[in-house]
Formats: C-alpha cells, sequence, structure tokens
C-alpha cells in the first residue's frame, strides 16, 4: 500500500456503500497567451492520489470492486514533447493503483453512470469548476428513469471538511516531507542572513533563500517570499521584495521553502548589517520570550487558544516594560490594547497549505481544538511599529518584529522543527558573523 491508497482507504470507511467520492483535481491556469504558471495540484486531490498532472477527477466508491476511479488526459505524443509527459490512461492503470481510467473528455457523458445507485455524492471541488454542472447533469439524467423503478434523488455533500480532519493529523510519510521542507528552509534562512549587508538589495536576499532551497531538494516555495527591509515590514505580506537593504534597519524575512508539496513557513527578523542596536535587541527580546511562552506550552492535550494568549500576555507586558503601552496588564489584556502593535493572530495549521485545513474548533461546540500528536503548526509573534507612529518614542519607529516557527505535536510534548534557523540575538550575531553555515 502507499500512502495515497491507506489515506483513500481511510476516507472510504467514513463513508458507506450508498457512497461516492469525487475530487476536483486543478487546471493550468494562463500567464499569458499560450504560458501557464508552473502547475500546483489541488490538495485534497493530492493528499487522496500522490498525482501530479492537471485536468484530473478522482472517484472513489467506498464497497465496489473497483473502487478507484480516475479521469485523466489520456498520452498525446504531440503535446507530451511540448509540455511534458503523461501517466496516460494505460499508465494511470499499470503504474498508479487506479481500477479504471477514463479520458477527462467523457467526464460529462461518464460521471453520472459511475454513481449507479448510490444515493451521496460527497465533492471536494476547491474551485468550484464543476459543483454547478455536476447538480444540472444528474436533472439532466433524471427524465431517463421517470417512470421507472430505479430514479434516484441524489444528495450532494461538501467532502472537504472530511478530508481536512485526516489532513490535520499527519501521518508518518506527510511527517518526512514536512521535516524536509523545515530542514531546507532553516538552511535558506542562514544563507539569507549571511548574504545580508547594507545596499544590498532586498530581491537579492529572496533570490538566496530560493538559491539554496533548491540545493536541498525544494522545487518551489509554499508561498510569496518575504523579504522586507525596515518600514517595509510593517505590511504582513509584503512580497515587492525590491528595496535596497539600509544599515541600521532590520530586515523581516517570512521564507518556506516547499518539498515534494510539503511547505515550511519561518520567519526571522534580524539587523541589515548584523548588530542589534539597543532598541532593536530589546523589542526582539519581548517577541521570542512570547514565542517561547507559547512554545513551552505545546503538548497533547493543550487548548489551541492558550497558545496565542500566551504570547498576547509576554507581548503586553514587554510593550508596557519598554513604555510603548501605558496603563495596567490586566486593562490592556481586557482591551486588547497591545494588538495595536501585535495584529495578528499568531498561528496556523501547515502541511500541503501554509495555512492549512483544520478547524480551530472542536466539533460541534464553541470550544477551542485540542492539541494531538502529530498535528503541526506555526507559532508567530509579531510586534510592528510604524515609521509615522509618533505615540511612541523615536527609537522604536520603523521596526518590525515576526519570529514564527514551526512545530510538531508528540506523545509527550512537541519538536520545534526550525529551532536550527537563528534566533536567539546571539545566534544571529554569530551567524551573520561568519562566512561559513553554521
Ligand atoms: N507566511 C505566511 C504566514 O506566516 O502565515
Ligand atoms: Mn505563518
Ligand atoms: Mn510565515
Amino acid at each position: 500500500m502507499t500512502p495515497y491508497s491507506l489515506r483513500r482507504l481511510q476516507l472510504a470507511t467514513q463513508l458507506d456503500s450508498d457512497s461516492v467520492a469525487i475530487i476536483i483535481g486543478n487546471t493550468e491556469q494562463i500567464r499569458n497567451l499560450n504560458i501557464s504558471y508552473p502547475f500546483r495540484q489541488d490538495n485534497d486531490f493530492y493528499y487522496l492520489t500522490g498525482f501530479n498532472e492537471p485536468y484530473c477527477v478522482c472517484v472513489i466508491r467506498p464497497g465496489h470492486d473497483t473502487p478507484y476511479i480516475m479521469f485523466a488526459r489520456d498520452s498525446d505524443s504531440h503535446q507530451e514533447v511540448q509540455f511534458g509527459s503523461r501517466a496516460g490512461l494505460n499508465g494511470l492503470e499499470t503504474n498508479h493503483g487506479v481500477n479504471r481510467a477514463i479520458d477527462i473528455n467523457e467526464f460529462k457523458e461518464k460521471i453520472v453512470g459511475l454513481f449507479e445507485k448510490r444515493h451521496k455524492l460527497f465533492i471536494s471541488d476547491n474551485h468550484g469548476q464543476y459543483h454547478d454542472q455536476l447538480g444540472l447533469w444528474l436533472t439532466a439524467r433524471q427524465p431517463e428513469h421517470a417512470f421507472d423503478s430505479v430514479k434516484v434523488y441524489r444528495e450532494i455533500h461538501q467532502l472537504s471538511p472530511l478530508i481536512a480532519q485526516m489532513r490535520v493529523i499527519k501521518d508518518e510519510h506527510e511527517l518526512n516531507l514536512i521535516k524536509q521542507a523545515a530542514h531546507a528552509s532553516v538552511q535558506g534562512h542562514i544563507a539569507v542572513m549571511q548574504a545580508s549587508a547594507p545596499d544590498v538589495n532586498e530581491r537579492v536576499l529572496s533570490a538566496t533563500f530560493n538559491r539554496t532551497i533548491s540545493d536541498y531538494g525544494c522545487d518551489s516555495v509554499g508561498y510569496g517570499n518575504i523579504v522586507a527591509s525596515g518600514n517595509n515590514g510593517i505590511c504582513l505580506h509584503y512580497e515587492d521584495n525590491n528595496q535596497p537593504c539600509k544599515a541600521g534597519d532590520m530586515v523581516l524575512t517570512d521564507l518556506g521553502g516547499e518539498y515534494q508539496h510539503y511547505t515550511a513557513d519561518i520567519s526571522r527578523t534580524f539587523p541589515v548589517n548584523g548588530k542589534f542596536t539597543d532598541a532593536q535587541a530589546a523589542l526582539y527580546q519581548v517577541v521570542l520570550d512570547a514565542l517561547d511562552a507559547s512554545i513551552a506550552l505545546v503538548k497533547p492535550g493543550a487548548k489551541w487558544n492558550t497558545l496565542f494568549e500566551a504570547n498576547q500576555r509576554v507581548l503586553a507586558q514587554g510593550l508596557l516594560d519598554l513604555g510603548i503601552l501605558k496603563g495596567d496588564i490586566e486593562e490592556i489584556l481586557a482591551s486588547e490594547a497591545q494588538r495595536e502593535f501585535t495584529v495578528h493572530k499568531t498561528g496556523h495549521w501547515m502541511g500541503l497549505h501554509v495555512h492549512d485545513v483544520g478547524s480551530y474548533q472542536a466539533p460541534n461546540s464553541n470550544e477551542w481544538t485540542t492539541l494531538e500528536p502529530n498535528m503541526v503548526f506555526t507559532i508567530e509573534p509579531g510586534i510592528y511599529i510604524p515609521a509615522n507612529c509618533d505615540k511612541v518614542d523615536a527609537k522604536w519607529r520603523g521596526i518590525a518584529i515576526r519570529i514564527e516557527d514551526d512545530i510538531l505535536v508528540t506523545e509527550d510534548g512537541y519538536i520545534n522543527l526550525t529551532k536550527q534557523a537563528p534566533r536567539t540575538i546571539a545566534e544571529i550575531e554569530t551567524c551573520m558573523s561568519s562566512d561559513k553555515l553554521i
């Protein structure tokens, strides 16, 4: 069995023999005329098939003697010379464990017949390609049966929530890939720190990351690179990455390599010239303490919200101690006054998608999710003080700091998958004063 066939089986056991699961793969997206963006498979589809070609639909019929059907493009030597090889219909059946492969051009004619007399359709169609049409095709087929005894009324359900429940707990295969992504990304962050110097452009640091993760087997990044020097870091998703880094500023980097479809998500913030000023160090230490306060709480049974609350308390207390906030700590937390400078929530599931699927609330309740072994998520507190924030002392202005690690829940605690990317002030200054990878 492959990881994918195991997952299909696991999904099938949650459905029943009156059900059909339909998972729609991604299509190519046009960039300009006959040039497409690099193809990226739909995550639900990839999770259940491991198949990376565009224009596919996977059909799973629990309990059927041919349960696994794939609609796909057939071989086409002319197209394959131009755009790359395809498995082809025979190849899918011979090499990919598919029970029956059907040309995607026959999808409209063949799909309804595959349902046989099953009533419940569970559909994952994350980009809404077929959802409306399927309903129409079902309706169009009804008159054929209108006067006989096999007229079948069908319910359409969302499949993605069921797959999300599976995806939030990573299996061994996934954990290995996430660890590879984390390792490559750690090396990328080290290389970026060591390439930083006054007047180096943000785009050069961004390219340094891409170059390094490719040495460690990543084909891509999991999201747009963020290399934000100085006040650019105030924009949480700054992706212009085209300004020269200035001596005396910090650089906020948020960079994650993708390894065989699984991403890492790491933020580090460091001084352009490798040496923290007193003000930068003071704010940085608050953010690092906040991150470590959250990480220390990670273990099975902990509630998701306690991690966020722990780092907000440390951030608020730190801002108070530095005179950036004023007042009483409990009143600040009650009114969330710290959010003016801490801005965002501080974590999310991570896996096939950087903001991976999975609920933050327990099913059918207002309770927060309880952590379980093999969940993977980020923790990423930050402090952001805009350059034009004249209500704080001038020395704090234009400083944006985010520190983000990727955490795996284990049986009795956690592993910080990204702690090798320099994160303490001493580790960063040492790394940036060295020409060698540490
Ligand atoms: N890189 C996006 C995030 O940290 O959520
Ligand atoms: Mn993140
Ligand atoms: Mn990030």
